[in-house]
């Protein structure tokens, strides 16, 4: 087996790990153009309880340009656990039988661990719940540090919903490990989680929190914006309050520095205007395809 066993969360990376990966991503840029057959004994199963566009599909064209195959599922109610009610782990114990690596999608916290724990086979978390977005995070990692040249040294605003945003979790403790400045920017019912500001602190971590997105967009070199997560609001009326309190728009744009870089996971709702895509700021759909790259690191990691 390779050298990760699994990737259920981003506790589990040092700071070591963290770069071997992204020097493993860039290595990755001129093979995901080649191809190769480097895996091409390895199946691949996609398990997503939740919808997906680019975590999904680029796992399997990560998959595909490393040479090996992919089976699975889209959407919850096509597979016995969503349709009939099997449980978590009786899908684990049949998946592991045909397939040699687990990509797994689902709307519980702590469900990719579970599924590790009952898997005889390499589980990768493709998001669990509000929880944790690990592989987004290495790729936000890896885009920063792609398009700035560096992750030590910037001054990075995470921005919009990050209570209930997982990639902000999970990016915001990867950042833990270099030396950044953090702006946390949110409306104060969507703030971040406490435990992960201590967590900032303790590292290190020069943190700010704030509420308007004049504040947010100012002095820094990397704005990373997020939805307002609708589907995880235990109460609608609470999601209609704050649905459209965060949003940069092209009157920010004088505010921010000329180099600054927006970066966004997608989908995009309203959060981020649309005429901001065609200015030199905007780089969010180039961090799209910095998944395929990343992703192939990783599979790459765990199965050659
Ligand atoms: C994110 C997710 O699923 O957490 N999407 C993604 O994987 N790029 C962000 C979101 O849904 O808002």
């Amino acid at each position: 087996m390779g050298e990760l066993e699994n990737l259920i969360s981003i506790h589990d990376l040092d700071r070591k790990t963290i770069d071997h990966i992204l020097d493993t991503a860039a290595k990755m840029e001129t093979v995901a153009v080649k191809r190769t057959k480097d895996l091409d004994s390895k199946i691949m199963a996609v398990l997503f309880f939740e919808p997906s566009t680019r975590t999904r599909l680029s796992f399997e064209s990560a998959m595909l340009r490393l040479g090996g195959s992919v089976l699975g599922f889209a959407e919850a109610g096509v597979s016995s656990a969503g349709g009939k009610g099997e449980t978590l782990a009786d899908t684990i114990r049949t998946v592991e039988r045909y397939a040699d690596i687990i990509v797994i999608r689902h709307p519980l916290d702590g469900s990719a661990k579970v599924a590790a724990e009952f898997s005889s086979i390499p589980v990768i978390n493709a998001g669990s719940g509000s929880e944790e977005h690990p592989t987004q995070a290495l790729l936000d990692l890896y885009s920063i540090r792609k398009m700035k040249g560096k992750i030590d040294g910037l001054s990075i605003s995470l921005c919009g919903d990050l209570k209930y945003g997982r990639t902000v979790h999970s990016l915001g403790m990867g950042l833990c490990h270099y030396d950044v400045k953090i702006k946390l920017a949110a409306p104060q019912s969507l703030r971040m989680k406490p435990a992960i500001i201590k967590h900032m602190e303790k590292a290190g971590v020069d943190v700010i929190e704030v509420e308007s997105v004049e504040e947010a967009v100012k002095d820094v070199d990397v704005i990373y914006t997020t939805r307002i997560q609708k589907e995880r609001f235990p109460d609608a009326r609470e999601y209609e309050k704050v649905k459209d309190r965060f949003r940069i728009t092209s009157d920010d744009l004088d505010l921010m520095q000329e180099d600054t870089i927006i970066l966004h996971p997608l989908p995009r709702m309203d959060e981020l205007d649309s005429d901001i895509d065609n200015t030199p700021h905007a780089k969010y759909f180039d961090q799209v395809y910095n998944g395929v790259i990343l992703r192939m690191a990783i599979l790459k990691l765990i199965l050659d």
